[in-house]
């Protein structure tokens, strides 16, 4: 059996995606079994660092979304349109998605889940949130039963790289930036890195899978480190602590007898050097996980990146194509929806 994978963008995720598709030696076996079967980007003379036949190359977006022999459609395009309108056509279409945009799922969860709840097909993203970290499962599955009280994270593998250089070897922000650029850690657009404003749409999606709520990015208030300088960097060093770009969610009592709010914030914060978040360094980003009964958990890892972002991504197309095999396998072949408990992300 194989399935047929529509990528939608072959930069820098998507070329990491097609990377590890088309070297599945040493990997999960059903890697194998995913076929890169077409491909859509912008601008079909670039040159590629990735060995795809130029056939299957195309500007024509909306074939893959509704292509009846593609499976599941990748997207990996970035901005809000046309990735929205794609991802909405291919579920449409029957197909399952997996997509790395937090811009869209933070701001049109609620229509997207509604349409692929309604049409029986997955949408998965981890690679959304945390780079190759895994966060999106974990808070939907393994640490579901908790009573999540905070969510703590550097959750921007821009800022966290810009501060981290800034810190240690007094960099100038913009050439850092432009570091950051070249590495393939920015949003194409970076003011959403710098901004905090990208920090804002993972912080939304985290908040919304821990408290099971719709929590709106215009009710998120955000704040990025582009009006941080040395000096702060210098006087933060001398009291102590460091400067990171945090992003919290985090459950609060405001009086007695009231019940209690939900805070979702980002902003430059001061962090004493003792605190594990302050040794996350460079591109690496950390998610700090308070809740009843597990106590504290954090995950670590790179952000950011061709390669971790990429692994994400590959991982919830295996999930994917594993449950469509256990399901084409199945002696008595259910008369429902073959994905019964869609998680509703924004409910
Ligand atoms: P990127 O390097 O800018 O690549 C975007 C790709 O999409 C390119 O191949 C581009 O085509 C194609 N594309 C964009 N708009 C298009 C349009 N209107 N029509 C046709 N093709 C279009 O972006 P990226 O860094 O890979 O990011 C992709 C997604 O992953 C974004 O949602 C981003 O937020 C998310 N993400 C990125 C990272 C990271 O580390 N970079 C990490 C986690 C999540 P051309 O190649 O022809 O220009
Ligand atoms: N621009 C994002 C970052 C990519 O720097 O964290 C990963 O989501």
């Amino acid at each position: 059996m194989s399935f047929k994978i529509g990528l939608l963008g072959l930069g820098t995720v998507g070329t990491g995606t097609a990377e590890i598709l088309l070297s599945p030696e040493g990997r999960h076996p059903l890697v194998q079994e995913l076929e890169i079967y077409r491909v859509g980007v912008r601008d079909l003379s670039k040159p590629r660092d990735v060995q795809i036949s130029k056939e299957i190359l195309t500007t024509d977006l909306e074939s893959i979304a509704t292509d009846p022999e593609v499976d599941i459609v990748v997207e990996l395009l970035g901005g809000l349109e046309p990735a929205r309108s794609l991802i909405l056509k291919a579920i449409a279409h029957g197909k399952h998605v997996v997509t790395a945009n937090k811009a869209v799922i933070s701001r049109f969860a609620e229509e997207i889940y509604d349409a692929a709840n309604e049409k029986g097909v997955y949408v998965m993203l981890e690679a959304a949130v945390g780079g190759g970290i895994p966060i999106i499962q974990p808070l939907k599955q393994t640490l579901g039963v908790n009573r999540i009280q905070a969510i703590t994270g550097i959750v921007n593998g821009t800022t966290n790289y810009i501060l981290t250089r800034m810190q240690n070897e007094g960099a100038d922000f913009a050439d850092v930036l432009a570091d950051a650029q070249k590495l393939g850690y920015a949003e194409a657009d970076p003011t959403a890195d710098v901004e905090g404003l990208d920090a804002a749409d993972k912080i939304a999606i985290l908040a919304s899978l821990a408290y099971g709520g719709r929590i709106k990015l215009e009710e998120v208030y955000h704040e990025g480190i582009s009006k941080v300088g040395a000096a702060d960097i210098a006087y933060a060093e001398k009291l102590g602590f460091v400067i990171k770009l945090l992003a919290v969610a985090k459950q609060m009592t405001v009086a007695p007898n009231e019940p209690e709010l939900l805070q979702v914030r980002v902003h430059p914060t001061l962090v004493p050097k003792q605190h594990p978040l302050a040794s996350v360094s460079g591109v690496y980003n950390a998610i700090f996980v308070e809740g009843d009964p597990i106590g504290q958990v954090m995950f670590y890892g790179r952000g950011a990146g061709a390669g971790p972002t990429a692994s994400a991504v590959v991982s919830d197309i295996l999930n994917i194509a594993s449950i469509l095999k256990i399901i084409s396998q199945s002696p008595v072949p259910s008369p429902q929806s073959p994905v019964p408990n869609l998680h509703p992300l924004l409910a």
